[in-house]
């Protein structure tokens, strides 16, 4: 077995080196503070593995995504997101009759109790709607039971989140909107209910496209996991506290809310449109974004683990063009995103950062284009990752050697000092 030698001071230590089954390698240092009385220094964790998981690989360096092993091109072509949650959360692609008994249980579950509906309307009406859905995730286990013991149950609560955070979410919008509320309707798919419950009206009945359907079935699979990134990382901090998993997967939406994470696909457009109003040119943004005493990012660019193209990226760019053409509109901030992406790709601090498009810097336009209004976008990412962030949180919990988070820290404060009475303190 490899090994790995550490040398303090003359004195020697070994620690074991452990494999992952595409030959990831980790240093186990488990027990460093216990051995050596040194801990390791790593903010942003970009050097610490927080735990083994059979869930989603990722390889940075080329470009490659893969859910339980299937590529995420193949996913987005061929899947469903109601196929490719089962599959995140259990392990395996769903049999017809497992796929029908999802689909029932998504109907069954799709209202929300009235009670819950009535927090809805003491929101002030320019709330955030990823507060709101935070809140009312975490308020659900107040009106539904958490069985963890008994699995069928179990799985009954992952169905019961997936489906209600869809009507929680279209519910918000219509509510912000001062306009009725249009519950899910059984029969129709989970996507074409979402787009039925954000956008039907008495007077034009919104109309099922399949083509908007099929891209937003690939939006949320491109969003369903993304190994262990700041979000799925506070559902997996939070929750080894043993804390229920309304809370546990509400943490993990306050985590996504941030523009630096989640929160990017609304920066994104913000940004384009900050462009096209302010007719600021494509040269103008890349000096900005490259002066460090300037705090303009060029959203949408750059990744911790991907040092290529993001293939989500990819996939999504292709999917503006189709949704695009679709509704037949040109969209400026389209054309000021292409502009952008090909002057970065070809100045040398982009290239030497190696930052390339992820996945916000096309999502926003694909949303915009199906009329999701800009505020939602974080939230439409929330919905996509749910099955990631239960997924990460079941094998957590179920993990024997997964113990609760608690890292260390490197003092820098005062060394011990005496208490200083009021009358002897400074003034002012
Ligand atoms: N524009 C300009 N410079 C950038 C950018 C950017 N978008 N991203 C990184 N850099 C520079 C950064 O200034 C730093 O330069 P230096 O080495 O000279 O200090 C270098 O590249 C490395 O960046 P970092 O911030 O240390 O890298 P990180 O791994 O800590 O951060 C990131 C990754 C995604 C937070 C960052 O690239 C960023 O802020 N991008 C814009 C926000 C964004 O698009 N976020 C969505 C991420 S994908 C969706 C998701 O999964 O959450």
């Amino acid at each position: 077995m490899e090994e790995a030698k550490l040398i303090i001071d003359g004195k020697e230590w070994i620690f074991p080196v452990i494999e992952g089954s595409e030959g990831e390698k980790a240093i186990d240092i488990r027990t460093l503070r216990q051995q050596t009385g040194y801990i390791t220094f790593d903010p942003g964790f970009g050097s610490t593995g927080s735990c083994r998981s059979a869930i989603t690989y990722m390889d940075g360096e080329k470009g490659i995504l893969r859910y339980r092993g299937i590529p995420i091109e193949q996913l987005a072509e061929k899947s469903t997101f109601v196929e490719t949650a089962f599959l995140l959360i259990t392990g395996e692609l769903p049999t017809r009759d497992e796929l029908t008994r999802t689909s029932v249980h998504l109907n069954d579950f799709s209202l929300l109790h009235e009670n819950m509906k009535a927090f809805y309307q003491n929101y002030p009406s320019k709330a955030h709607p990823m507060g709101i859905l935070s809140a009312m995730v975490n308020a659900m286990r107040s009106f539904y039971p958490e069985l963890i013991d008994l699995e069928e149950e179990m799985n009954k609560t992952y169905l019961r989140l997936i489906s209600k955070i869809r009507t929680m979410a279209a519910m918000a919008y219509r509510i912000s909107l001062g306009e009725r509320v249009v519950y899910p309707k059984p029969g129709l798919c989970y996507c074409s209910n979402f787009l039925n419950m954000m956008f039907d009206s008495i007077v034009v009945p919104y109309q099922i496209d399949p083509d908007l359907v099929k891209a937003l079935n690939v939006f949320w699979i491109l969003h369903a996991d993304h190994e262990q990134n700041c979000s799925t990382t506070a559902v997996r901090v939070v929750g080894s506290g043993k804390v229920n998993i309304y809370a546990t997967l509400s943490a993990g939406i306050s985590a996504l809310w941030g523009p630096l994470h989640g929160g990017a696909n609304q920066a994104v457009v913000k940004m384009l449109q900050r462009i096209h109003k302010d007719g600021m040119t494509i040269d103008d943004c890349i000096k900005r974004a490259k002066d460090k005493d300037d705090d303009f990012r060029l959203m949408g660019f750059g990744h911790r683990v991907y040092k290529t193209y993001d293939p989500r990226a990819r996939i999504m760019k292709k999917m503006a063009d189709i949704v695009l053409s679709k509704i037949q509109k040109d969209d400026p901030l389209l054309d000021i995103a292409r502009k952008l992406e090909e002057v970065a790709l070809k100045d040398p601090y982009f290239v030497e950062k190696n930052l390339y498009p992820n996945v916000d810097f096309y999502s926003g336009i694909v949303l915009r284009a199906m009329g999701i209004p800009t505020n939602m976008f974080t939230v439409m990412f929330a919905i996509g990752r749910l099955p990631g962030w239960i997924a990460q949180w079941k094998e957590d919990v179920s993990d024997p050697e997964m113990k609760i988070s608690r890292p260390r820290q490197i003092y820098t404060g005062y060394q011990v000092r005496d208490y200083v009475p009021m009358s002897e303190r400074r003034q002012g």
